[in-house]
């Protein structure tokens, strides 16, 4: 956020609030020569609030430029919020499917339904109403529970997945066809069954991946891997559009960090963006007056059945360092790709200052992240050791040659190895800018990029 910088503390290259709170992605797509990333947004305060979208423009993905919010609620359908939702280019226009919200006075939630807009300009819309609504979900599934459609076309059709809750159950994703955008066909509850969360949130799917992607709320904690409260999940199969079953072949957790949900994928491509953030957490930022930020854009592979990311992003080299065994630097905002043969173990501290820093530790074949010394403190609900510990763990390849990328703005790392990815929000002093690194390892290579 290039006109940001000077004026308060914020993240350099992460999609973020000018003032006020920012939850998911969404509406991701390229449109008229650029990308175009809208996200829930309360400009206001800084807590969640009456949900608007707000509007940045990218070249690159990496470089993000402001625009004016693009949804207000308050309409037919949308009264107290413009909840989650996707965009599709069609006839030249942009089309965004999200979720109209409406509440009663006391503040209970009274309906989620599915409305359309458009766009000529891709900066400003026109609302269309609910597509939609009540009267076309199942009787066996909550309408105060239905969210976050997720718009593509395939054989001639428009398809959409949107989260819901059956009535007495949990989660679920129910598929709907449309032709038109406008006229919507329920077609089936894709899994048939509750997924082990509350509800499901988020729902994404990638047809020529057979990827499915989703957010669970509440769901239980699982091993040392699984310990955040809301956890998103990838599961790779294929989605039968006869049946409307999604057949599924493995699953796994999409982002090992404290920090990471309610992903979205670009319209018809395989790039992705997530809430860098959790919900049920303090977020010391707020005092600089803004409070979430997005991840940096991903791209995504299935590679033997399994889900594999890798960040969008290069700098320009600007420290290198050959035969490395251990080493410091100075930076707090860059991209660190570490490339060890035969790694052993490894030990990086980042923003160090004196006995402040964020830890990362190769050990016993899983990395540990350790945020626990590192500023302020930030709090959840989770109550296991690792959590009140600060730690959050990833399972390491193990391979011959790995390559470590870890991606440091103001507030946040990202840390990245064989596809798997552990992203995490930090708020250290300004000052704390010392890095070292530490590695048992037959070769290994350091090197910095800087972002412009
Ligand atoms: C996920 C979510 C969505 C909803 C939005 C509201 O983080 O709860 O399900 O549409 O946030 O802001």
């Amino acid at each position: 956020m290039k006109e940001m910088k000077g004026k308060l503390l914020r993240p350099n290259f992460h999609v973020h609030a000018e003032e006020g709170w920012i939850n998911d992605p969404n509406g991701l797509v390229y449109f008229n020569g650029r990308y175009h990333a809208f996200y829930q947004h309360y400009p206001n305060d800084v807590h969640w609030g009456p949900m608007h979208w707000g509007h940045v423009v990218s070249d690159d993905l990496v470089h993000w430029e402001r625009l004016p919010i693009a949804l207000y609620p308050g309409d037919e359908g949308d009264k107290n919020g413009c909840f989650s939702g996707s965009a599709i280019v069609w006839q030249d226009k942009l089309w965004v499917l999200y979720t109209g919200f409406t509440e009663n006075e006391g503040g209970e939630t009274i309906r989620q339904i599915q409305c359309l807009a458009s766009s000529q300009d891709g900066v400003h819309f026109e609302k269309h109403g609910i597509v939609i609504g009540e009267d076309n979900l199942p009787e066996a599934y909550c309408p105060w529970d239905f969210r976050d459609p997720k718009v593509w076309r395939k054989d001639g059709y428009f398809w959409c997945v949107v989260a819901v809750r059956a009535k007495g159950g949990r989660g679920r994703i129910l598929l709907y066809r449309s032709e038109d955008l406008f006229s919507w066909t329920f077609i089936n509850d894709v899994f048939g069954e509750d997924c082990p969360g509350m509800m499901i949130e988020c729902p994404d799917y990638l047809d020529e991946k057979g990827l499915l992607l989703f957010g669970e709320q509440f769901s239980p904690q699982e091993g040392k891997t699984h310990l955040n409260v809301h956890t998103t999940r990838w599961c790779v199969g294929a989605l039968n559009y006869q049946t409307g079953r999604f057949e599924e072949k493995n699953r796994g957790i999409v982002d090992y960090g404290f920090d990471f949900y309610a992903p979205q994928t670009f319209a018809g491509s395989d790039v992705m963006m997530g809430w860098l953030q959790m919900w049920d957490r303090n977020i010391p930022s707020e005092k600089y007056g803004f409070a979430g930020m997005l991840t940096l854009a991903r791209k995504l592979e299935v590679v033997r059945e399994e889900l594999h990311q890798t960040p969008v992003i290069q700098g320009e080299t600007v420290k290198e360092a050959v035969d490395v065994k251990s080493i410091v630097d100075d930076a707090k905002i860059g991209v660190l790709r570490i490339q060890a043969k035969n790694l052993r173990s490894l030990r990086l501290a980042l923003r160090k200052k004196g006995e402040s820093q964020a830890e990362l530790a190769l050990k016993d074949g899983e990395f540990i992240f350790d945020r626990s010394k590192v500023g302020e403190e930030i709090t959840g609900v989770e109550k296991d050791e690792d959590s009140l510990n600060g730690i959050r763990r990833m399972p390491f390849s193990g391979r011959e040659n790995v390559e470590l990328t870890v991606v440091m703005d103001e507030f946040s790392v990202e840390i990245f190895e064989n596809g798997k990815v552990l992203s995490s929000t930090i708020y250290p002093d300004q000052d704390a800018t010392e890095i070292c690194l530490t590695v048992d390892a037959q070769e290994c290579v350091y090197r910095r990029e800087s972002l412009k």
